[in-house]
């Protein structure tokens, strides 16, 4: 193997191997330094400012069957909900109040013609509400392309899917027969065209996956040339098929851990000016979790303001955080965490990364990621 020196030259070009490398790193100093090295790119390329997402789990119903995930439909004992409009607009309004930029909406997959109607409505609704300064971000799963073109018309402006992993067997293995990854590449594609930013990203740490699989995902998010990217551990959840094929998952938490944070860092690295998010499902993992992401190249926290009842049953994986905090305290908790690593939060912006508005305006963009006139 290379000297880590060189990989982390700002002035050498990493490639495949490099990746793979890089991932994996097992010395505790040198993984620092990696974390260190991702954490500079960082500061060049989009700054010191965190940009917070606010999310809103509105319901947990759910027409999918993930081997790993907890509201998969076969799931009998999640008690199943769904938020009122007014429920959801509440939400929105304390993210305005809060100074958030903008919201994430998040659902289980529904397809029926009542849901596209529902979120096109509500969409519409919290566009006026704030007078069209809250971004609104979508995370509903697969859907047609009419139905994306609707509520990108109502005035949602970015999507979130993640690929989940972009080894097609490998995702074989992790969903039943009628799921299909073509579809959901598809599905990638036919958001870019449309306009959306679009997010992606992949559960790390997967039964089965190796490093050079997460170096082809790195790859992958390059390849589609995405905005932003969303990853995180995966978790067991007890009533799912995948965790039973983890056994060891207490003695493996480290590890998971580690290799998260790789992946942050290695992405950042490789991809540099794209908008990473430090996720909740890291904080499942270690309480100082998103503190750690942020260090290892993230700059994108998603606080949720799911109402506090509904959280319990909006479980992907187990340990998941806040379950019996409210937005407030979220907001307050979050803000603490960020200051402690000496960070600020970009209040009232939208955050669009660099990378996009570079794309955007055919414009250079400077260091500190402003856009030079
Ligand atoms: N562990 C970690 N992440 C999970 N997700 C779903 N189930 C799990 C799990 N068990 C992630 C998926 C999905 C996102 C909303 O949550 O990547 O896209
Ligand atoms: Fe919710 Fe800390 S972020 S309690």
């Amino acid at each position: 193997m290379k000297k880590l020196e060189m990989f982390l030259d700002p002035s050498h070009e990493l490639a495949r191997n490099d990746l793979i490398g890089l991932l994996g790193l097992q010395d505790r100093e040198a993984m620092e330094e990696l974390f260190q090295r991702a954490y500079e790119v960082k500061l060049q390329q989009v700054g010191k400012k965190v940009y917070f997402r606010g999310i809103i789990e509105f319901s947990n119903i759910c027409g999918k069957d993930c081997f790993y995930c907890g509201i998969r439909k076969s799931n009998r004992n999640v008690v199943r909900y769904r938020m009122s409009e007014k429920e959801i607009l509440e939400g929105a309004r304390f993210a305005c109040e809060s100074n958030y930029g903008s919201i994430v909406l998040q659902s289980g997959e529904r397809k029926d013609s009542r849901f596209t109607a529902f979120v096109e409505k509500t969409v519409k609704a919290i566009k006026e509400m704030s007078g069209g300064k809250l971004g609104i971000t979508l995370s509903l799963g697969e859907q047609d392309e009419e139905t994306y073109r609707r509520w990108f018309q109502a005035g949602a402006h970015r999507y979130l899917l993640r690929i989940e992993t972009s080894h097609e067997a490998l995702y074989r293995r992790l969903h039943p027969k009628d799921h299909s990854f073509r579809k959901r590449l598809n599905c990638l594609n036919l958001l870019k065209m449309m306009g959306y930013q679009v997010g992606t990203g992949v559960m790390i740490g997967l039964p089965g996956q190796t490093v050079e699989n997460l170096a082809d995902d790195i790859l992958f998010f390059e390849k589609m040339d995405v905005a932003m990217i969303g990853m995180g551990p995966y978790l067991i959840h007890k009533d799912t098929p995948l965790s039973s094929e983890v056994t060891d998952f207490e003695t493996i938490k480290d590890r998971q851990l580690d290799l998260a944070l790789k992946m942050i860092a290695v992405t950042r690295l490789y991809l540099k000016d794209v908008n990473i998010a430090s996720t909740t499902a890291l904080q499942a993992l270690t309480p100082t979790g998103r503190e750690m992401g942020l260090r290892a190249g993230a700059n994108i926290i998603m606080p949720n303001i799911t109402i506090t009842k509904y959280r319990s049953s909006y479980q992907l994986y187990d340990n998941k955080p806040c379950l019996d905090e409210n937005a407030t305290f979220c907001r307050a908790c979050l803000e603490q965490r960020i200051e402690s690593i000496g960070e600020t939060i970009g209040y009232n912006e939208w955050g669009d990364s660099p990378h996009f508005k570079k794309k955007e305006t055919g414009e250079a963009v400077d260091e500190s990621g402003h856009i030079q006139h």
